[in-house]
């Protein structure tokens, strides 16, 4: 029997692809001249997509007749119609877990860098302001914060520990409570920011969570809030986000995702008041490797046994 095809619509880490060439054939998309053209011509022989932030939406797995998987490269899948994969008897993967402590470790480390502004203090050196006068005292201080987890999930919890040691309080709000988890659960948003003076978001992206924090949300955490994003851009209204920094309706932003992303709107580039990372949460050498490893296992297992390793919660493991 012939091997079977995969296929990459996009650049892969090159750890995905030396393995998976060493088993099957690999077409990779990304550098063609032409690749609607290389994609028609194997597209009967493609039996598995491996993914990284490509829109894999119903018309495309359905350009592919014999497609049995699509083995997403991270635990956010919001790019991937699931519920499509599912009727059309595909599934999805993703790679949860392997990065839960290197995303909370880079969420506790914006935090800290928002609430004391410590790039723009690593800037008031490198600019030569400090044999000048002294950075200004920070009006905020971690100690003393009331920490909102939007989302207590595997890596929300991962927050959340960490948080502890902090000594800060802790709440969270999600759809459901969860039995095992002691901090105070709100099902209504609006309640928890209020409650709160610093929101922590780490919901999935997708239909669901689009613009989730609005301009209630920010007037709800008020003028000392301070609203860290590692989710997804689209689970933060961006214009109204903008908007409540610009009014001071809060105090300040640390965000690791946009909307737009790689485009990040200029009026944030602007502000001296937030904090912008270009998307790291998981972005260290062992975690990515991690996570390839975790792309290449659920297509091998596939092919080899018919059951997924870490099939998302839509579609059947096999
Ligand atoms: P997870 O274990 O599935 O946890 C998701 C949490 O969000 C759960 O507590 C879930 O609880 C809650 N939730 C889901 N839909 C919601 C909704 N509509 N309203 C309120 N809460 C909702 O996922 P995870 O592994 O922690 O990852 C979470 C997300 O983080 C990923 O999907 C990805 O988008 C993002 N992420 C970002 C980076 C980065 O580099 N910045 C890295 C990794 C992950 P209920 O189901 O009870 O609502
Ligand atoms: C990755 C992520 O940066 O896992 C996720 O959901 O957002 C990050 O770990 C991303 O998936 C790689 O494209």
């Amino acid at each position: 029997m012939s091997k079977p095809t995969v296929l990459a619509p996009a650049r892969m880490p090159a750890l995905v692809i030396e393995q998976l060439a060493s088993r099957y054939e690999v077409v990779e998309l990304g550098d063609l001249q032409n690749p609607d053209k290389v994609m028609s011509q194997c597209a009967d022989r493609v039996r598995a997509v491996v993914t990284q932030g490509t829109a894999i939406d119903r018309a495309f797995m359905q350009a592919l007749p014999n497609l049995q998987i699509v083995a997403n490269f991270g635990v956010g899948y919001d790019k991937v119609d699931a519920v499509a994969a599912a009727e059309l008897g595909i599934v999805v993967t993703n790679t949860p877990d392997v990065l839960n402590e290197e995303v909370a470790d880079t969420t506790l480390g914006l935090l800290l860098m928002t609430v004391r502004q410590l790039p723009q203090a690593d800037q008031h050196i490198r600019k030569g302001l400090w044999r000048d006068h002294s950075f200004p005292l920070t009006s905020s201080s971690l100690q003393g914060r009331s920490i909102g987890i939007v989302g207590m999930g595997r890596i929300g919890e991962a927050i959340a520990h960490r948080l502890e040691s902090f000594g800060v309080s802790i709440a969270y709000h999600a759809r459901n409570c969860r039995d095992h988890i002691a901090y105070p659960y709100f099902d209504n948003l609006i309640a928890l920011a209020e409650a709160v003076d610093t929101l922590v978001v780490i919901v999935p992206g997708g239909p669901a969570t689009q613009h989730l924090i609005n301009r209630q949300v920010l007037e709800a955490l008020g003028q000392n809030g301070i609203l860290i994003n590692v989710a997804r851009g689209s689970v933060v209204d961006e214009q109204a986000l903008t908007e409540a920094l610009e009014n001071k309706v809060i105090l300040s932003a640390g965000l690791d995702v946009f909307e737009h992303e790689p485009d990040v709107p200029q009026a944030l580039i602007d502000m001296d008041h937030v904090v912008l990372l270009p998307h790291v949460g998981s972005a260290s050498v062992p975690t990515r490797n991690a996570m390839s490893q975790l792309v290449v296992d659920n297509v091998i297992a596939w092919f080899e046994s018919g059951t997924a390793v870490t099939p998302v919660v839509e579609t059947p493991a096999g």
